[in-house]
């Protein structure tokens, strides 16, 4: 019996997929700071949800490979809008972070009342990949964008990020917590996939992914 949450491994025609859609070139559609700004539904949409300085942009650029796509920095808080790119059949969202406090507290509360709504409202997401630092496994605060991804029966998937940052046996009580952590969530798609932007590590897995959710 395979272990619950076990990593992600696309057979080889999904990789092939995967490198094929992200052969091509990804475009920045527009920035959005509120609902009525989405562009229309037209077309399958995933999204990248996590605390705040995760790694959310610098994923969309590796997986990309276009290293200044999505704006990535180290100052948290830096994605402030709902910021959609485009490729063949398929949106890619990077979104605002959450969790970073030190923002003024009507500007946090804004950016969250979008996201929340975002998460919750939008018909065209396949899957949200919420990304977890592989040095700190789910928090508190993750796991209430889980459970608020539970309730809008929004399938979620699991991304560790900047494995490159720890050791094998830290990897492995991260896993291990999050498939914890993991349990009480309907809708957690049982596979994990570990990423590092830095080192290109777990990226195809993940393009494998994703191009598996496409439709044929
Ligand atoms: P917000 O937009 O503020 O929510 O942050 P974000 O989740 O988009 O994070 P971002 O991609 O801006 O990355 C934050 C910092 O982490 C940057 O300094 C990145 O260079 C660094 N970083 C991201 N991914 C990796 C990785 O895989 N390995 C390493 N070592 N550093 C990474
Ligand atoms: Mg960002």
């Amino acid at each position: 019996m395979s272990l619950p949450f076990s990593l992600a491994a696309p057979d080889p025609a999904a990789l092939e997929q995967g490198r094929l859609l992200f052969a091509g070139e990804t475009r920045f559609v527009k920035g959005v700071v509120a609902m009525d700004g989405l562009p229309d539904g037209d077309r399958a949409e995933i999204c990248f949800a996590g605390r705040s300085n995760v790694g959310k942009s610098s994923l969309i650029n590796a997986l990309t490979g276009r290293k200044g796509l999505a704006r990535a920095s180290n100052t948290p808080g830096r994605t402030q809008e709902i910021n959609f790119f485009v490729r063949d059949g398929l949106y890619l969202v990077d979104l605002p972070g959450y969790g970073y406090a030190k923002a003024p507290r009507d500007v946090v509360a804004r950016w969250q009342g979008l996201l929340k709504t975002y998460l919750a409202g939008r018909q065209t997401l396949r899957r949200a990949f919420v990304l977890i630092d592989t040095r700190h496994g789910i928090k508190p605060v993750d796991d209430e964008i889980l459970g608020l991804l539970d309730s809008a029966a929004v399938p979620f998937q699991v991304v560790l990020t900047k494995a490159d940052k720890v050791r094998p046996e830290a990897r492995e009580a991260t896993l291990a917590q999050v498939r914890a952590a993991l349990r009480p969530h309907p809708a957690a798609y049982p596979e994990l996939v570990v990423t590092s932007a830095e080192t290109g590590n777990g990226l195809d897995t993940l393009r494998g992914v994703i191009a598996a959710l496409l439709d044929p």
